[in-house]
């Protein structure tokens, strides 16, 4: 049964570093304050909002006007896609998987002065999402300090193999897109969704000043985000993850969406951790497959 921030409080707050409060969002979240950052995960989606490195501002863009308690997925912070990455291909499922509208049970919280440490689980059955066919355990780690690491750990407990495709949707918040680029794809091969899924190759970092939606495979490496605007550089390294995904929606489409307020495109890039099409992960029965990201940031 689902508990209340007061009493999530009583079990999991780690004053006065951790506590459980109820959000004007509109949901439940955990609130971290050590010397390394701040943080704020909400536990719809098990999703975190906002990380601010002590000597940094913010580093998550949140959509304006961003409520946990719509039923929708919150545009922002890093949403948890699992255990499909996009449209699933059955209209009656929602993109991106199923899990970012759900809460996310608390299971395990430590804290120092300097770092805390979350985990958060959801156990997929065909009783929390009849149309899906598999069973699973699915649990995210975050520890928030100077940097901030999320682990996704995805545990097959069905009797046959899992295929799943996810990703960490990380919306990086950034001073004016105009003046970002972003390093480490270097000679990948990437498919291109703006131009019907045809495959190009990587020259030079990667600027935007279009709608940009590419799927980079065979990326192992660590991707940089140079923000000349904020002066300040946003390093990704990731284990587990065999894609990272480049989105930014641009005018028109941020338009469509509708819930990114006035120029919001200008102001983020989505930089995301995954496993997605050729990278698709098979899950033997029993066991378990983890995908990671940490994050730093350094003054230019
Ligand atoms: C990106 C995808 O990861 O997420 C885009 O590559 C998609 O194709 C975007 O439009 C946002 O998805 P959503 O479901 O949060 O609007």
């Amino acid at each position: 049964m689902l508990q209340g921030a007061a009493a999530l409080d009583r079990t999991f707050g780690r004053p006065p570093h951790v506590r459980f409060v109820d959000s004007p969002l509109g949901g439940i979240v955990a609130e971290i304050e050590t010397a390394g950052s701040r943080a704020t995960i909400a536990l719809r989606g098990a999703q975190v909002l906002d990380w601010v490195p002590t000597g940094s501002g913010r580093v998550l863009w949140l959509a304006p006007g961003a409520r946990l308690d719509t039923g929708k997925p919150v545009r922002g912070g890093i949403p948890v896609c699992w255990p499909w990455f996009g449209p699933s291909g059955n209209p009656a499922l929602p993109a991106h998987g199923f899990v970012r509208t759900r809460d996310w049970a608390v299971v395990e919280v430590a804290a120092n002065p300097e770092s805390a440490r979350l985990s958060f689980e959801f156990e997929a059955t065909p009783e929390t999402c009849p149309s899906w066919g598999g069973a699973a355990v699915v649990r995210l780690t975050v520890i928030t300090g100077l940097s901030l690491r999320l682990e996704l750990e995805t545990h097959n407990t069905a009797t046959a193999p899992l295929i799943i495709t996810e990703a960490l949707h990380s919306y990086f918040r950034v001073g004016d897109i105009a003046a970002v680029g972003i390093e480490g794809l270097l000679g990948l091969t990437y498919i291109d969704q703006m131009a019907a899924g045809q495959c190009f190759k990587q020259q030079g970092p990667v600027t935007i000043d279009a709608e940009v939606d590419r799927l980079y495979h065979d990326d192992r490496g660590v991707c940089t985000l140079t923000d000349r605007a904020l002066a300040r550089q946003i390093r990704i390294v990731k284990e587990g993850s065999a894609t990272t995904v480049v989105w930014n929606p641009w005018a028109d489409k941020a338009a469509r969406l509708g819930d990114m307020g006035v120029d919001g495109f200008r102001h983020m890039v989505c930089v995301e951790t995954a496993n997605v099409g050729p990278s698709k992960m098979q899950i033997e029965p029993g066991a378990r497959h983890r995908l990671a990201a940490e994050i730093n940031v350094e003054r230019l």
